[in-house]
C-alpha cells in the first residue's frame, strides 16, 4: 500500500476516534517511520511502505487512537531546537516554556553577571535547565525535582545534549528550600504545577496522560507558586531574579503575591497568544 492510502486509512481511523487534527497526527507519525519531516512524508503519496514500515506506522496510529500524545509515541519533543527525550514520567515541553527560557536569557544578559548561577525548581525532562546551560555558556545550573524518574530522564537528556557538566540534578522538594543554596542564585526559574485541581478533569485526554504531579497546582492552582515565592528570597542573591511560568488567569494573583513578599520590578508578561504567562520579579535584599 502506498503512502497516500496509508495516510487516508489512518486519518479516517483517527477521525472515528475523535482525535483532533487527525490528518496532521498521521503525517507526523509517518514522518517518524520514514525518518523525514511531516511535510516530506505527506508529499510521498506514491511511495510504498515496506511491511516493517507499515507495521510500525499502524502501531503508532493505534496508540494515537488511544489519545496518547505524539511526543509520547515518538519518545521526544523539540524544545528550542533541542531534541528532548520524553517519557510518561515527565511533562511534555511546551512552546510557552520556550518563551520562559528566552526571558531568562534576556534577564541574565541584561544583568551582565559574569558566571551566573541558576536554580530551576521542577525540572521534569530537564528542558529548561539544559536550554539555559546552552544559551548561557558561563552559567552553572542547579535543577531539582521530586520525581526520581524525571530526574533520571533529565540527567539522560543533559548527557545526550552535552550539558551535564554544568547542571547538577538533585531530588529536592520545593517546599523545603535548600539551606546550602542560601543567597546562591542569580536567577531562580520554575514552570511549576499550576492547574487548579478542579480543572484537571476538564483537560484534553492527551494532557491527562501526563503526570499529575507536573500539573496539579492544588485548590487554586497557586500552591507551588506560593511555596516558590516564599523560598526564592532565601535562595537568591540581592538583585537576583525570579521567573515563573503561570496559568493565564493567575497574573493578578501572582503579581500580588510577589509584591506582598517584597519583590521589586514585578512584571507579568504575555505569551505569543497574548495571554498572561510569565511572572518576573527581582529581590532587593536577602530574607
Ligand atoms: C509543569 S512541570 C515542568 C517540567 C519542566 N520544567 C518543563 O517546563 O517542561 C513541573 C515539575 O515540577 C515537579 N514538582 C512537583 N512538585 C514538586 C515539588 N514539591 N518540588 C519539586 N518539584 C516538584 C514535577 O515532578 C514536574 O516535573
Amino acid at each position: 500500500m502506498n503512502v497516500a492510502a496509508w495516510l487516508a486509512k489512518a486519518e479516517s481511523f483517527l477521525e472515528e476516534r475523535e482525535v483532533p487534527e487527525a490528518r496532521a497526527s498521521a503525517e507526523f507519525l509517518l514522518g517518524d517511520v520514514l525518518g523525514v519531516g511531516r511535510a516530506s512524508a505527506a508529499s510521498r503519496g506514491l511511495q510504498d511502505l515496506s511491511e516493517k514500515q507499515g507495521y510500525r506506522f499502524w502501531r503508532h496510529v493505534k496508540e494515537r487512537g488511544r489519545r496518547l500524545p505524539i511526543a509520547y509515541i515518538l519518545g521526544w519533543q523539540p524544545f528550542l531546537g533541542l531534541r528532548i527525550e520524553v517519557t510518561r514520567d515527565s511533562l511534555i515541553p511546551r512552546p510557552e516554556t520556550e518563551e520562559l527560557v528566552i526571558e531568562c536569557e534576556r534577564l541574565i544578559q541584561a544583568s551582565q553577571v559574569p558566571a551566573p548561577k541558576i536554580v530551576e525548581i521542577g525540572t521534569g525532562t530537564g528542558c529548561v535547565a539544559i536550554a539555559l546551560a546552552q544559551l548561557i555558556p558561563s552559567a552553572t545550573v542547579f535543577a531539582t525535582d521530586v520525581s526520581d524518574q524525571a530526574l533520571a530522564l533529565a540527567q539522560k537528556n543533559a548527557i545526550a545534549l552535552h550539558s551535564h557538566q554544568r547542571i547538577r540534578f538533585v531530588r529536592e522538594d520545593l517546599f523545603s528550600g535548600r539551606p546550602g543554596l542560601r543567597g546562591w542564585a542569580d536567577l531562580l526559574v520554575s514552570n511549576p504545577p499550576y492547574i487548579p485541581t478542579a480543572d484537571l478533569d476538564d483537560l484534553e485526554p492527551e494532557v491527562l496522560m501526563e503526570p499529575r504531579l507536573a500539573l496539579d497546582g492544588g485548590k487554586d492552582g497557586l500552591v507551588a507558586i506560593r511555596a516558590i515565592v516564599a523560598v526564592a528570597p532565601k535562595m537568591l542573591k540581592p538583585g537576583g531574579f525570579l521567573a515563573l511560568e503561570i496559568e493565564s488567569r493567575q497574573g493578578p494573583a501572582v503579581s500580588q503575591l510577589l509584591h506582598a513578599a517584597g519583590f521589586e520590578g514585578v512584571l507579568i508578561k504575555k505569551d505569543a497568544s497574548g495571554r498572561d504567562r510569565i511572572a518576573v520579579a527581582r529581590v532587593v535584599e536577602n530574607a
